[in-house]
Formats: C-alpha cells, structure tokens, sequence
C-alpha cells in the first residue's frame, strides 16, 4: 500500500472515531434525514444558513466508518460557505467518487475531501460517501421526504 493511500486511510478513520461537528443543533433552521436501505444506516443533517452562506452544519446517527467520516468532513469542509460554493464542492465530490474525473478546479475545492477518491473503485461504498451529502442537499431544499440512497 502507498503512504499516501495509508494517509488517506488514517484521515478516515480518524473522522470515523472521533466525527466533528457529531450534535443535534437544536436551533438550526433545516434538517433532513438520510437513509442507506442497503445497510440500514441512517443520520439526520442539521444547517443554519443565512444570507446564502453556510453558518453551522452537523449530523447525528449511526453510519459505517465511510459515511461517518464523509459526513464529519462534510461538515467541516462546509462552514462559512456560500450555497454557490456549496453545489460546485457537491458536483465535484460526486465526480471525484463517480467518474474520477474532475478539474484542477475540483482540487482546490475539494481540499482534504479528495482522501474520498479511493471510494471509487468499491461502488458500494460511494451510496456510504454520498449519505451525508444527498441528505445536507434535502435539507437545504427543504425536503420534507427522508432521502434514501436507492
Ligand atoms: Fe451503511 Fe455505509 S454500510 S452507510
């Protein structure tokens, strides 16, 4: 195994044991929940947004190590974001898991989130990756349906 793959993998595990931003936010102004019905994992996304910015955003459930990890780096990545910025960092993780394809563009975007391009070759474990996020994208829309990765 290469160091960086050994990088990549402690990074994920690290946000795995200890997710950050891991609370109810009682004072948020959306949530929604996510479901993976090949699992049975679910987490809920909290966000407060105000005036198009990403002002606070974290999760709560229970998930494998790969939707645990993806949801605290989520969240991380996320905070004082424009919902602009938002979308484009969305599109390019999608890209980056989905198709490998993605711009030098997508790298400054995606920061750290590019330890997640491994995913790729375990298509199974791009539902786990992309949990946190289709949910986040129901909140901000307002969803009131659970979204569900199938
Ligand atoms: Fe359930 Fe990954 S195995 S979300």
């Amino acid at each position: 195994m290469s160091d960086l793959r050994e990088l990549y993998q402690e990074v994920i595990l690290d946000h795995a044991k200890n997710p950050r931003n891991f609370h109810a936010m009682p004072d948020s102004v959306r949530t929604a929940d996510g479901h993976n019905p090949l699992c049975g994992d679910r987490l809920k996304v909290f966000v407060k947004v105000e005036d198009g910015v990403i002002r606070d955003v974290s999760f709560t459930g229970a998930g494998c190590a790969i939707s645990t990890a993806s949801a605290s780096m989520m969240t991380e990545s996320l905070k004082g974001r424009s919902l602009v910025e938002v979308q484009a960092i969305f599109e390019s993780f999608h890209d980056l898991l989905t198709t490998g394809n993605h711009a030098d563009r997508d790298e400054e975007l995606l920061g750290k989130l590019a330890v997640f391009g491994g995913v790729r070759e375990f298509p199974v474990r791009v539902k786990c990756a992309t949990l946190a996020w289709h949910t986040l994208q129901a909140a901000l829309k307002g969803s009131a349906e659970p979204v569900k990765t199938e």
